[in-house]
């Protein structure tokens, strides 16, 4: 900066700095600004968030995605660390739910159908017979009203959305909060909170395509990922659960060590081989007491980059990004299968028609919570 620059010179410079959307890193703050309109002429917001400690968010109000990461790697360097598109136009195409909120049920529901208090209800089969991530108009694909919260230690945005009776053949309207926050520490926090008007089942979660080594840098496969999980669920050829729980010794499901991601993905067993191949699984994390406790770490072993995931889910799937197909994203870079993994914290997948799962229902009179965290550091 300009040593003979005036008091008033630095505070104006710091304006047009403010203005024209440049968020200097190094102090915490919130900034807004017009990022599209969708197809039905709703406008869309993107807020970057910043946590002087070298962390930025960006954050938009279509959907809730997370548009951009930046995360320091243990030279300094920041680098995006999650797949997606440089304009709205590109998650308005065909996104694989890159960065988005999940809703009102994250994952899979058998044949798009469920049956409550003795009532039947009918989804949207999209995904071959079944109904995946809400179905064809999910929460990720909704305008989020917003507003930005400052807080001793974060900064974040409280996202709303009011999912109406019957939306995607769901019942009860079902009135959502979702709070992202950025903290000073360098996690990303994520608190779910919801009710219903009506008993409805209800799954919330996070789908941020992670490469610790940046978004354009090619496979995952290096990556050195734990899982604090003993039994995973085996899936059937549509990828929904079988109903038991299977250990993960001696099998490539076998994360409680770290291992690299890539070491047994191609290993010729039963669970890997779905087209297109690769993990896509429910893990069962240890912890089921509704805490918030350590579920996975990964590293990535080059950057120096690690990201833990707390949660206070019974569950994470972990997609190891086998549909990515040759995606044209962000600056350029175009994301083929497995340059990009998941981490959905979240309870199982077809639970409202597995008795033996942990309840997804919710109803009128009680309140739904959920939290996860992406904590960043590197080593
Ligand atoms: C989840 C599912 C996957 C896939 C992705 C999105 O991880 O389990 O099968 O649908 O979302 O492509």
């Amino acid at each position: 900066m300009d040593t003979k620059m005036t008091g008033w010179g630095i505070l104006v410079a710091l304006l047009v700095a403010t203005a024209s959307g440049a968020v200097d890193a190094k102090t915490m703050g919130i900034e807004k600004s017009a990022f599209g309109k969708t197809a039905e002429g709703e406008a869309v917001d993107l807020y970057t968030l910043t946590n002087g400690s070298g962390m930025r968010v960006g954050i938009m109000t279509y959907g809730g995605i997370v548009v951009s990461l930046e995360v320091p790697d243990r030279d300094g360097n920041s680098a995006d660390v999650v797949l997606g598109f440089d304009t709205l136009d590109g998650y308005l195409g065909e996104s694989p739910y890159f960065g988005a909120l999940i809703g009102r049920y994250g994952n899979r529901i058998a044949n798009g159908r469920f049956r409550l208090d003795r009532k039947k209800y009918k989804l949207v089969q999209n995904n071959g017979p079944n109904t995946l991530h809400g179905g064809t108009k999910g929460f990720d694909k909704r305008v989020w009203s917003a507003k930005p919260i400052r807080e001793d230690g974060s900064v974040g945005l409280r996202l709303r959305y009011t999912s109406a009776d019957g939306e995607e053949g769901y019942p009860g309207t079902l009135k959502c909060t979702v709070t992202y926050r950025l903290t000073e520490d360098n996690g990303l926090k994520i608190d779910y909170l919801a009710e219903t008007d009506k008993a409805t089942p209800i799954n919330l979660t996070h789908h941020s395509y992670f490469n610790l080594a940046g978004h354009d840098a090619g496979s995952i496969l290096g990556h050195e990922m734990m899982i604090a999980a003993d039994t995973f669920l085996p899936v059937d050829d549509t990828q929904i659960p079988t109903g038991k729980l299977r250990s993960v010794a001696d099998t490539p499901f076998d994360f409680r060590e770290p291992k690299a991601i890539g070491v047994e993905i191609n290993a010729d067993y039963d669970q890997l081989k779905f087209y297109p191949g690769g993990y896509d699984h429910c893990h069962v994390l240890r912890n089921q007491d509704g805490d918030l406790a350590l579920g996975a770490r990964v590293a990535d072993p080059k950057s120096g980059r690690v990201m833990e995931v707390y949660t206070t889910e019974p569950g994470v799937q972990f997609y190891s990004g086998n549909f990515l197909d040759g995606v044209a994203g962000k600056g350029g870079a175009v994301y083929y299968e497995r340059f990009g993994f998941c981490l959905e914290s979240q309870h199982y997948p077809d639970s409202p028609n597995q008795p033996a799962f942990p309840s997804t229902i919710l109803k009128p009179g009680q309140q739904y919570t959920s939290t996860t965290v992406y904590k960043f550091s590197a080593e």
